[in-house]
């Protein structure tokens, strides 16, 4: 019975003793645990699941290439799958049905511009409710609830090419202006922005403004078309990437006896022809490379619940014949092309 007794206590004191050195390990562990950064899975597996779409204005415009090529690297560079896809030609009411359609599909973010406050905060503000996050590229859609804008401060761009406008000319010039399109906003922009630089100007005339549907064929046919009403228009100024090739076509047609200034936008590799040859006096520089490429870091980012602000305007100034050649767009595309 004594002998029963002792055994008892001595099996009793070692299970107290294994148990509380097991909790001790245990606790041990937990504390060591807690002092460890988290592991994180490699760049490649974590953000292999993220599918991006990026809706541009028009498919095939050169100007959408660029930022499509851009978002392509840091696509690839991220392990993220993009989506680029878009109206055939220019067209809101299409462009918005492409995003309703990205919006149904379940993708992890959505890229695209705010062409016009009516149409696009909407759809925007409903892409949102679904917990997508939305960044606006190239034109801003400042009243939706996107999370973050990448492009050109469109403003600032049109009053840099007004003020270029005004000394190259002398402050004399009688001006035509062709426009992407009258609804844009980033466009509307463009031609604020210039109206106000020109605005205290005496001898700067605004004669005439049209809208070419962001083609270089209704931008050549609305040069055309000012030349013969007005034939006292002697500068033109071109807001979009199309704009500007447009008008020289027509002005090295039709118009070589007279000297006439035309300054654009963008640094397409026909605008940059027409600039050493001079038919183009001066061009506004965007970054539509940088733009892509720096959207879809930022909307890897958004997701990862890292700070990203909301205005980020990428650089723009006006160039002439001197500033050629064109420095590389950024170290970007350098490193992927
Ligand atoms: C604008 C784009 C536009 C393109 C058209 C660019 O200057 O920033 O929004 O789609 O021109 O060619």
């Amino acid at each position: 019975m004594r002998r029963w007794w002792k055994w008892a206590v001595y099996i009793g004191g070692m299970s107290v003793f294994a148990g509380s050195a097991s909790f001790t390990v245990y606790c041990a562990w937990k504390v060591y645990m807690y002092h460890q950064p988290e592991e994180k899975p490699a760049i490649a597996d974590r953000k292999k699941a993220y599918h991006f779409v990026l809706v541009p204005e028009e498919l095939d415009n050169d100007y959408w290439r660029l930022v499509e090529k851009g978002a392509k690297a840091a696509a690839k560079e991220m392990g993220v799958r993009l989506e680029y896809i878009g109206p055939r030609q220019a067209n809101i009411e299409e462009h918005v049905k492409i995003l309703e359609k990205a919006a149904a599909s379940k993708v992890d973010g959505i890229m695209t511009q705010g062409l016009t406050e009516q149409q696009f905060t909407p759809i925007i503000n409903r892409i949102v409710e679904k917990n997508i996050p939305v960044i606006t590229i190239d034109t801003d859609a400042p009243t939706s609830r996107r999370t973050a804008y990448i492009g050109t401060d469109n403003y600032y761009a049109g009053f840099i090419a007004g003020r270029a406008l005004v000394e190259d000319t002398g402050g004399n010039a009688n001006v035509a202006i062709i426009t992407g399109s009258f609804e844009a906003s980033h466009q509307q922009l463009r031609v604020k922005g210039f109206q106000d630089a020109a605005k205290h100007e005496k001898g700067i005339h605004i004669i005439a403004i049209e809208e070419s549907d962001i083609t270089r064929v209704q931008a050549a046919e609305k040069a055309y078309k000012i030349l013969k009403e007005h034939p006292e228009v002697n500068a033109f100024y071109g807001t979009s990437a199309l704009d500007a090739i447009g008008i020289a076509k027509v002005i090295e047609q039709f118009h070589r006896e007279r000297e006439t200034y035309v300054i654009g936008f963008d640094t397409l590799p026909e605008t940059i022809h027409y600039l050493e040859k001079g038919t183009i006096e001066a061009t506004v520089v965007q970054e539509p490379y940088e733009m892509g490429y720096r959207a879809v870091k930022m909307m890897v980012d958004i997701i990862e619940g890292n700070h990203v602000p909301s205005i980020n305007n990428t650089e723009t100034r006006v160039i002439r014949k001197q500033d050629l050649p064109l420095r590389p767009a950024r170290n970007y595309e350098v490193r992927h092309d």
